[in-house]
Parts: C-alpha cells; structure tokens; sequence
C-alpha cells in the first residue's frame, strides 16, 4: 500500500491525522485518534515490559525542557544540524542533502561537506520541488534543529525542547547511580516526547516536530560487564553490516545474534544483545520479518556521540525507513556532563583487591583543568614528565593518580598542570578502587515509526463469503480493542441487554471493548476488521434459548472462524485466545 495511502487509511479509521486542521493544519504535528491513541499505548507497553520490566531497569520521567547548558555540553547546540536550502523564488525550505540523494546514487548525503552538497544541486540541475525554481547558486546552510524556547519571563534563561528523551537521563546520572547504589551495569528507561524542527517534515508519522521516544540507556562498564548473550544467542537476524557493498541491494548476512558477536560483526557484545531483544519484540508486535532489517551505519552517517551504531529498519511501501537505533556511545555523553556540569558522572570501581599505587601530589597553588588532558590518566602523568622533567614510568602509567589537595581525589580529568608547576611530592598508598565512567549503550525507538510500520505491515485485503475485505492482522497485544460485542439484532431486548451485559464484564475484567449495534452484522464486523479488531462477540438467540448456559459466539478476525463459547468462560477464553 503506498505511503499516501496508508495516511488517508489512517486518517478515515481514527488512527492519526495532520493536527490543528481547523487552523490550516501545522506541518509535522500529528493528533492520534481514539485507535490510535490505544495502538500507540499498547506498543510503549509492550516495550516497557520488555526493555524496562523483563531486563530488571528502571523507568523515569524528565521535563521536556532543558536548559541550554545540557545542550551546550551534550554537543547539540553546535551539531544537531540538517542541511537546509532555501527556494530564492517561493521561498520554500527543503533538505539539501535530501534533494540530492533522490537523483544521484548517493545515499548519505548528510555526511558530505555544505560546499559539495552546493555543487551537487548545481551540476544536478536540481529545481525547488515546491515552485521548480533554480536551486543552483544558493547557499546550503547549517539549520540547528532544536526548539528553543526561554525558561521564565523577561530575559529568563535560554533553553530548549528536548531533542531525544536521552538527555533527560544523563544529566541525571549523579542522581540514578545512587538508586543503583553505584553498581554497574544498570538501565534507564523513558517513553515520551522528544522535539526536532525538521525541515521537511514528510510520511505521516516518519518525520514529525514532535514525536514520542521510547529509549534504554544502558550504563555499563566497558572493562567488566558482560550482557546476557546466551538469552537471545540462536534468534535469527537480517543484517545489513557496514561494508562497502553495502548500497547494493541484496547484500544481507543471515545469521543469528550468537554468531554475527563471535565473528565481530556485530562489535559489541552489548548492542548484538539489544539487537536480539528487538528482534524477538518486533515480531511479538506484529512486524512483518520478511520485512524487516539491522542496518549498521556508514562512518560518515553516525552521530556526533555514537561510536558504532545499528539502526532497525522496516519496509514501507518501497523504502527502508528507520524505526530504532542501537548506538555505542561509549563516554561520550558522561564525559561531557562531568566535565560541563557541577556534579560527579563517574562511579567508583572497587578493586578485587586494594592496590598499592604512587600517588603524585602537585602543589594546591598551581592553575588547573586543561581540557587537554581530557580524563586521561596517562595524559597527565605524561604532561608531569614533560614540565617536571620526570621520569613517567615511575608512575607506571594509568596506576597514577594525580591530585590537587582539596580536590578530594575525586578525578584525575579534574587536574592538569601549568607550565610553572614542578612542584610534587610522590607517596605510596593503597588504593581500594577507581573512579571510571560508565559506557552507554543506547537502543532507541520512536514509538509513531513503530505504529505506521505495524499498520503497513498489517495491512491485508482476502475475500469472505464471496466479497472482498480489507483487515488489519494487528497482534492481539497491540490491537486498539480486545474484542467488539454486538447484539445480533437489535430488535431483541433480550439480546441487546445481554450485549450490554457481556460488554460490562469484559471491560471490568479489564479487556478494551467496543459495542456496536448499527448495520448489518456483517457490516459490523468489516468496520472491526478494518481497525483491527482481533475478536468480535455476538450475542444471537440460539446462545440464550433452551436449558443450558447462556453462549455467544466469538469470530476470529484473520480466519473469520467462529467458535461457540458460554458466557461466562469468555473473559478467560478471550484472554487465552488473545495471548495465541
Ligand atoms: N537518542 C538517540 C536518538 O535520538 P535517533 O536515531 O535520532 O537517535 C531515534 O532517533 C529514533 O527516533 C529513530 O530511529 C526514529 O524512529 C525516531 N525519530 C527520530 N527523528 C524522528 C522524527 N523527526 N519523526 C519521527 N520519529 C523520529
């Protein structure tokens, strides 16, 4: 189904549709409706339990808005750009990279330099998409694609909405490592809104200016912790490595997780296991394997923060579009905080057993904090040697701590030394452990890429008593209802009311239920076929005549079966039909 078609489909059935309509709509602001809005809710669920509740993590919820030093120190403020042009003639804004990559055979044009970028849309004769105006000549900008906004009246304080919900937990790590009593690994969870302004906006929900993340931050120490590979070893997976080949259609590795860790394809052992999780999550959603793919990024493509990254990518009518990301982002993020923020993004590392180091102790007078020596332990040892005219290797490399008195011993990234400064005493004392900072492995998802994938991927059409229809095999778990209830006729107060009743029970046994009594039952059930609706309850009057229980018969959505269940087994029935 092409893509135009699925966000008109989703527009007629309740399930998304542009916002603010009545204003002449707002370009990448999308409104779920009632089907949505449940779909949406079920698939963050189905995640929470999976990545927050089954992997023992924690969950929290952070402001959306952030002051502009977290933005300053995380490295969005200078490069979370896109390339914008824009049209001299009708003054339309688009994505360089974007018009060059749809007629060359380029395809991360975002990781080439504005100048090319420039050249290409010239010597590609490449016209406004808007008006067909000349491009060529323009300038390709830099545009910063953060919200900002100010903290308070008046002048107030700069800041900003939130970019990804990841921010939200870094700059609260001093805090979480407490929960996690400064034990390593732990997780951190969050579900909710994050906020780019694209500048072109396109795809029902595949790019929008607000959008709802659902992201795991992994904290873990490189050295020691080890993930649970063996969990999702043998599950199977479609990989797309970073090779050069890789433009080609076709080039996959059929593998299983176990396998592409052992071989290095997948580099580390942590992002293959979230790579398995997702696997085995995805399809529990409902998302169509055959269609469905990890993509490892080119050099050129990554993040300003990811060492190596994975993304997750569905098929949508024709193109790959990306739906998660598993990125390395090693210190990066930690690094950063610590060294722009006030408090300590580090943990305390206990030794197996005390060490005895040398201690260098540099006079409390000189000056200090030279990013240069950026948290490096032997960089500072080195910097002594060379001003001080010692002899490294009697510090034996990163063994060495060296500290300011008065700093508390905190960090070595803390101190770096003058070129005045010659004036240190060494001792030797036991050391219990280290300070590190925790790596970060990041799998992230957007949550509407998610939902317009399953109902792509849902999307069927067959024949059933000799006319065609249109349904949509959404996973039970994640179908907007649980099941519709519906008097077969409506004339019967009998069966009205026990439809009435049935719909009661359900809903308090806590299944999402619909009612419907308009149209012909077959018409009913078509309206519940084409949102999904995994089973349909009528209550006739063969369920209610005679002797024994009263009986409803329950219809199966994708086989249009129908079984015959007493009334009060259903909930229990439903529920087992409804977990396979
Ligand atoms: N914290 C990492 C991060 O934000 P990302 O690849 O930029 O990584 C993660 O975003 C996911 O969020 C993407 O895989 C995609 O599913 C979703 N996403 C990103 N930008 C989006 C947008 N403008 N509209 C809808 N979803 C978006």
């Amino acid at each position: 189904m092409a893509d135009a078609d699925l966000v008109e489909l989703a527009k007629r059935r309740g399930f998304f549709f542009g916002s603010n309509g009545a204003y002449g709509g707002t370009a990448g602001f999308y409104t779920f409706g009632p089907q949505g809005a449940a779909l949406k809710r079920n698939v963050e669920d189905a995640w929470r339990d999976r990545f927050t509740l089954q992997e023992g993590n924690r969950e929290i919820e952070a402001p959306t808005v952030m002051p502009e030093a977290v933005f300053e120190a995380s490295g969005h403020l200078d490069t979370f750009d896109d390339m914008l042009v824009e049209c001299a003639e009708c003054g339309s804004s688009h994505r360089a990279d974007h018009l060059v990559e749809a007629v060359t055979d380029i395809e991360d044009a975002e990781a080439l330099p504005g100048e090319e970028v420039e050249e290409l849309i010239a010597d590609n004769d490449i016209a406004c998409p808007t008006c067909g105006a000349e491009l060529a000549g323009l300038d390709v900008e830099d545009f910063n694609l953060m919200f900002a906004t100010d903290i308070g009246p008046g002048d107030g304080q700069p800041g900003y909405l939130r970019p990804e919900t990841a921010q939200g937990i870094f700059v609260e790590f001093p805090r979480l490592k407490e929960y996690a009593r400064g034990n390593l690994p732990f997780g951190i969870t969050q579900i909710g809104p994050a906020y780019r302004n694209e500048i072109s906006p396109r795809g029902g929900l595949l790019r929008l200016r607000e959008f709802t993340q659902a992201e795991l931050e992994q904290f873990i120490d490189p050295e020691a912790d080890e993930p649970p590979l063996d969990r999702v070893r043998d599950v199977d997976v479609r990989l797309y490595p970073a090779t050069e080949q890789q433009a080609e259609d076709g080039d996959y590795l059929d593998t299983t997780i176990g396998e592409a860790v052992e071989e290095g394809v997948i580099g580390s052992p942590w992002v293959g296991y979230y790579l398995g999780v997702a696997q085995e999550w995805y399809e529990r959603i409902g998302v169509d394997t055959n269609r469905f793919r990890f993509r490892q990024h080119l050099a050129g493509e990554r993040a300003h923060y990811a060492a190596d990254c994975w993304d997750a990518e569905s098929e949508v009518d024709g193109d790959w579009i990306e739906i998660a990301g598993f990125a390395y982002r090693g210190d990066y993020d930690l690094s950063k905080h610590d060294a722009y923020g006030d408090d300590s993004f580090t943990v305390f590392k206990r030794y197996d057993e005390p060490k005895t180091v040398e201690r260098a102790t540099v006079d409390p007078d000189m000056s200090v904090l030279g990013p240069e020596f950026g948290g490096d332990a032997a960089a500072v040892a080195e910097a002594l040697e060379t001003l001080a005219g010692r002899d490294p290797d009697a510090f034996e490399g990163d063994t060495v701590t060296v500290e300011v008195d008065g700093s508390g011993g905190d960090d070595a990234r803390e101190v770096a030394v003058d070129a005045e400064v010659a004036n240190f005493s060494v001792e030797t004392v036991t050391e219990n452990g280290e300070h590190i900072t925790p790596h970060v492995v990041e799998p992230s998802f957007g949550v509407g890429r998610t939902v317009q994938t399953l109902l792509a991927h849902a999307y069927e059409t067959d024949e059933v008593d000799g006319e065609e229809r249109t349904y949509l095999s959404l996973a039970p778990e994640v179908a907007p209802r649980d099941a519709a209830v519906f008097p077969l006729v409506t004339n019967d107060d009998r069966l009205v009311a026990l439809a009435d009743r049935v719909a009661a029970d359900l809903r308090a046994a806590g299944l999402a239920v619909a009612h419907d009594d308009s149209g012909s039952i077959g018409r009913r059930y078509r309206r519940q076929d084409e949102v999904g609706t995994p089973f349909c309850v009528t209550v006739d009057r063969d369920g209610i005549e005679g002797d024994g229980p009263e009986t409803v018969t329950v219809r199966e959505r994708d086989s249009a079966a129908q079984i015959r269940v007493p009334v009060d087994d259903l909930a229990e029935e439903l529920a087992g039909l409804r977990a396979g």
